[in-house]
């Protein structure tokens, strides 16, 4: 069983490089399969989400060569199949991706439903929606979604829900259609516009990723391409969450300044002071943060990826804050980590109530999910003694080489691995 050994009570202090985005990783890597070359991509985080993609088109008969730890090339040109059984593609939710990129290649696809953290219910009607506006057959059967078309037709496409997967997915599928597609209520995330350049930069003609209507002229053909994935906003937002809670000095680099508007915003607002370059942000707290009253919503708003972090930075902020979450059903299971470590919150549905105490106490305690995850390492570091987290595949799923950059900082974590009972037992 692998766990974290967080030793806390340090300032987090001294300068730390961003990664690329997972959340467009995981969905440029099943995209390139649309492409008639080699696509090269720069700037790939090294987490466990992106190897299990790569897997998962090798697995598919795609050539995937690693330049260096950042660096991938994909060679498409063989995959041959368009079914993706349940052993691969319960790797990661991502993996619905390749049901808009096998449909857009081949003009059909048979992929199991996807796997990923458990925020609540997770549908995927609206891409399904999406699919069959582009003349897609939809069928659903023994756990195996099947989408087929006899050629894509472009065809308008109206959001019931902001959702990024949908955005995505119906982008990627739109790409090779004959005609215009049109996406409306679109989200708006970065990494949305990230897909849409990468696809722009092997011949594809999209317009308006990043408002909320998305326009696709489908082509005939994609090249391959060079492309480098932007930084992560959410593992930017994360080091900008623990230097404030631990009262530190931290410079993140390598970030998109513009991204991370919402999440300095409601910083300054608890009293810590950031200042923006034009590829890094300085966070600083000097004393104990305020209160904040904060609601999660799709991009601009308060990114519902920060939400434990800031919520596990308030727990020790003086007042009360209030924290409702927008997107999400299931997003506080986190909490009861946190009280586990002296922190007052309570939850009613989608509302948490923070009341700050003076510090937080080590204990052990679970990684919910990835981003749950993240905020026990913020809550470790933020609390006096010995905080110990089970459960970190998640977190490994998307932060990289997490342990090393908070350790840069002057953070006391370990990782470590003990035989499970059972081994020992045996
Ligand atoms: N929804 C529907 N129908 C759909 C799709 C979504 O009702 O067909 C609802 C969802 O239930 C949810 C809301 O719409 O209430 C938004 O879901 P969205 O589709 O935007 O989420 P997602 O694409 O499944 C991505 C990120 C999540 C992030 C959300 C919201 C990836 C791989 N995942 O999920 O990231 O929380 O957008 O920003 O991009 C994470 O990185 O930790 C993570 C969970």
């Amino acid at each position: 069983m692998d766990k974290f050994i967080v030793r806390g009570g340090t300032r987090l202090c001294g300068e730390v490089r961003i990664s690329g985005a997972k959340n467009a990783a995981v969905a440029i890597i099943p995209a390139a399969i649309l492409s008639d070359g080699v696509c090269r991509l720069e700037n790939i985080p090294a987490i466990s989400d992106v190897t299990n993609s790569l897997i998962i088109l090798k697995e598919m008969g795609a050539e995937v060569k690693r330049i260096d730890a950042n660096t991938i090339e994909i060679d498409p040109r063989n995959i041959s199949s368009y079914i993706v059984p349940h052993e691969m593609a319960n790797r990661m939710r991502a993996s619905y991706y390749l049901i808009g990129a096998l449909l857009g290649k081949f003009s059909k696809a048979k992929v199991a439903m996807p796997g990923g953290c458990d925020l609540g219910p997770r549908p995927i009607d609206q891409h399904l929606k999406g699919f069959e506006a582009l003349g897609a057959n939809i069928t659903i059967d023994g756990g195996m979604v099947g989408v087929s078309a006899d050629r894509l037709l472009g065809a308008p496409v109206y959001l019931d829900v902001v959702s990024v997967g949908a955005t995505i997915n119906i982008m990627i599928a739109a790409v090779k259609a004959r005609g215009l597609t049109i996406i409306e209520n679109a989200a708006k995330e970065p990494h949305i516009v990230d897909l849409a350049n990468f696809l722009n930069s092997m011949g594809a003609d999209i317009r308006g990723a990043g408002t909320d209507v998305i326009k696709i002229r489908g082509v005939d053909h994609l090249d391959g391409t060079t492309y480098s994935i932007i930084p992560d906003q959410i593992e930017a937002g994360t080091y900008m969450a623990a230097a404030a809670a631990t009262r530190g000095d931290v410079t993140i680099k390598n970030v998109i300044p513009k991204h991370l508007e919402s999440i300095s915003a409601k910083l300054i607002e608890a009293g810590a002071e950031v200042i923006e370059y034009d590829d890094a942000v300085r966070v600083f707290a000097n004393g104990r943060l305020n209160k904040c009253v904060i609601k999660t919503m799709p991009h601009p708003g308060f990114p519902t990826d920060m939400q434990p972090q800031i919520s596990t930075m308030l727990a020790t902020a003086t007042g009360t804050s209030i924290i409702s979450e927008g997107i999400w059903d299931n997003r506080f299971r986190y909490v009861e980590q946190l009280v586990r470590m002296g922190a007052e919150i309570t939850v009613d549905g989608k509302v948490a109530v923070i009341s700050g105490v003076d510090e937080l106490k080590g204990a052990p305690v679970k990684a919910n999910d990835l981003r749950a995850g993240a905020a026990m390492l913020i809550a470790g570091m933020m609390a006096t003694g010995v905080t110990e987290i089970t459960d970190i595949h998640y977190i490994e799923r998307g932060y990289e080489d997490v342990v090393n950059k908070f350790c840069s900082l002057g953070a006391d974590i370990e990782r470590v691995t003990t035989p499970s009972p059972i081994a020992k037992i045996g």
